[in-house]
């Protein structure tokens, strides 16, 4: 009996040991971030924003990555471009793979070719420009080797063909209803190869369908952490970076041995970005 015991106790906590995996990132500093027009329900040009807490609050973060061991390269901010800061939404990069982002809104069409001139100026030489409508990671999230993918607010439904076909993986497609989640990265985080955490609401009932079919043990976030933005995060397999008055989802996720770090974006959240919009990785491997 003994040795039983001896035995479960250390299987047990090793389901709990997270590692983590250093990544290659690619971040866009707010040095141009502005609210001067509105595509989502969180932009309301109305309300004043500070530019120099938007730097100061994006340059922790990066910070944050840094001291972590991840790798940050930044692109260059374009005037009249607010909303590059948002780099999840350039492309989408599997297996050095570079599938450019087509925006739906004309105030961000121009970030597209400046993201993919970005990488065809740093060695990416399989960079395709896309025919439909897709906002990169802000609708494409990887998990493990399958692409899930977000419509319904930004991108394309046929752009999951596309993409599917460009990188030779399986996307499932994903629907979003919920007008405040309205890329896939403010409803749901991918926190390692085969766990995720997500909110239900946001998704129409035959998605929510699938995600319970793929994931059973997922977790689930509340109304108030989705709605603070709480899904919004980055998981390096131990970390998850994520805004800080998610404090619901830090517990679920430190109970599950990750190890949570909040962070304050509140500035950028006038946008509707946060944590995960201000990141895109640089999957290369
Ligand atoms: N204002 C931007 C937009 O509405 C925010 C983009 C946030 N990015 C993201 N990956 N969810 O397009």
């Amino acid at each position: 009996m003994i040795d039983d015991l001896t035995e479960t106790v250390p299987a047990r906590a090793s389901r709990n040991v997270r590692t983590m995996t250093p990544k290659r990132l690619l971040m866009c500093p707010p040095s141009h971030f502005d609210v001067n027009y509105s595509i989502n329900p969180w932009m309301v040009p109305e309300k004043p924003t500070s530019r120099d807490l938007a730097v100061a609050q994006w340059e922790q973060l990066r910070d944050l990555y840094v001291g972590l061991g991840h790798t940050v390269e930044v692109i260059a901010p374009e005037q009249g471009l607010p909303d590059m800061v948002f780099a999840a939404n350039g492309a989408t990069v599997v297996d050095g793979r570079v599938l450019g982002a087509r925006f739906r809104h004309r105030e961000r069409t121009a970030e597209g070719p400046a993201y993919l001139r970005w990488f065809e100026e740093n060695g990416f030489d399989s960079v395709h420009w896309p025919e439909y409508i897709n906002e990169g990671e802000g609708d494409y999230l990887l998990a493990g080797r399958t692409i899930l993918a977000g419509s319904g607010f930004r991108t394309d439904r046929r752009s999951h063909a596309e993409a599917q076909d460009f990188f030779g993986l399986p996307v499932v497609s994903l629907t979003l209803v919920n007008p405040r989640h309205y890329h896939l990265d403010t409803a749901l985080s991918v926190l390692s190869d085969d766990e995720i955490m997500y909110y239900p609401e946001a998704f129409s009932d035959s998605s929510r369908r699938v995600l319970e079919t793929l994931f059973p043990d997922a977790v689930r976030a509340s109304a108030e952490d989705a709605a603070v933005f709480g899904l919004n995060a980055f998981s390096d397999g131990r970390h998850v970076l994520l805004p800080q008055s998610a404090v619901g989802l830090m517990a679920q996720l430190r109970e599950r041995g990750f190890e949570p770090i909040g962070v304050d974006l509140t500035e950028l959240l006038k946008a509707g970005g946060s944590v995960k919009c201000c990141t895109l990785e640089l999957r290369t491997a």
